[in-house]
């Protein structure tokens, strides 16, 4: 087993060409140290901009060890970064907002901006969630969306902070719609948008998935018996040349369960049916405990039983600063082109 400095030192390595490349097409968020593939599990390195933000999982790094590793990567990257070191060892992955270990300077705490694609997108080392602003690993997505969304209209659900949504209106997208019944995440979004004043305005709805999706679908929205359902904002039934649908692993809402387990369909045949006929659904799983051949089968299942064949089912996978041992990395992402 190597030690942590001896992995960190092969993964920065790995990483020289991935790296140069990324500069090159404007991306200065990516991860530096991927531990549960590169010899530290439950330890993540991670770059967005001028902050190097460290997590740590299941045990607490100790000052000396996090100093040792921040300087690892600045010595590999020649430059000096702000660093931010979340320590999410507590249940439910929770950041210790006490700092024993390391406080960061006030500087690595402010609104920073980081770029992916070109863009400029809102980093804050801690706020009110548990995740950062960007999930990285799905990069090579955006970029897709980015290449494929002139003229469309675009619709991003489970919208999050509308990286995706923001690539899209990049890509010259004409419309983009982005829907998630989080307040909080839809107005980094904002934020995002107003990080990129040259790109058309973006549309934010929000509201929970289950009654948005199956009004835009055309489909009944069904109260269990005995239970009146929270208002929600009401929609006309519509399509979108181009949906992309990245729910998280399991949420349960008034409204219903996101279950990536054991009920992708519930969330996937309302989107199919919000896809124009000859659209494009990109679709995400990223529970690792499910196999991408099981899931792809699901889900072309899904489309034939509603009379909706594929011409194309193409397989997005993480770039290599996700590196997988197995080839199976957690993320599964499906671009189905109708
Ligand atoms: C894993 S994130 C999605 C990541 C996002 N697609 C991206 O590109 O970064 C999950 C998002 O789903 C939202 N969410 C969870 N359950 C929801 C529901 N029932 N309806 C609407 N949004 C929901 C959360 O607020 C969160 O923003």
């Amino acid at each position: 087993m190597p030690s942590l400095d001896q992995a960190l030192l092969a993964a920065l390595h790995n990483r020289q060409d991935l790296l140069a490349e990324l500069h090159a097409q404007g991306t200065d968020c990516y991860r530096l140290f991927h531990g549960s593939q590169e010899g530290a599990g439950g330890l993540t390195i991670d770059r967005y901009g001028r902050q190097l933000l460290i997590q740590s999982f299941h045990q607490s790094l100790s000052r000396d060890e996090l100093l040792q590793l921040a300087e690892q990567c600045q010595a590999s990257l020649g430059k000096q970064l702000l660093l931010v070191y979340n320590d999410r060892s507590q249940g439910n992955s929770r950041i210790d907002r006490s700092d024993p270990v390391y406080q960061a300077e006030p500087a690595a705490l402010e609104d920073l901006v980081g770029h992916e694609w070109g863009l400029n997108y809102r980093v804050r080392g801690r706020h009110a969630g548990q995740d950062p602003l960007l999930f990285l690993d799905l990069r090579n997505a955006r970029g897709w969306v980015k290449a494929h969304s002139a003229g469309k209209s675009v619709l991003n659900l489970f919208a999050y902070t509308c990286g995706v949504g923001l690539s899209a209106a990049a890509g010259g997208a004409r419309e983009v719609v982005n829907l998630d019944f989080a307040e909080g995440n839809l107005a980094v979004g904002r934020e995002n948008g107003v990080l990129n004043p040259e790109l058309t305005p973006m549309q934010f709805i929000q509201s929970d998935y289950f009654p948005a999706i199956r009004q835009l679908a055309g489909l009944p929205i069904a109260a269990r018996r005995g239970h009146k359902l929270p208002p929600y904002p009401r929609l006309t039934p519509r399509q979108f040349d181009l949906v992309f649908l990245d729910p998280p692993a399991w949420a349960k809402s008034a409204f219903g369960t996101v279950d990536l387990l054991r009920d992708y369909q519930s969330l996937l045949k309302p989107a199919i049916l919000a896809t124009a006929e000859d659209g494009v659904l990109i679709c995400c799983n990223n529970l690792a405990k499910v196999a991408l051949a099981d899931w792809r089968e699901q889900v072309m299942r899904c489309a034939s039983k509603l009379g909706r064949p594929l011409r194309d089912c193409q397989v997005v996978a993480p770039a290599a600063d996700f590196p997988s041992l197995d080839g199976q990395p957690p993320l599964k992402t499906l671009i189905l082109q109708f």
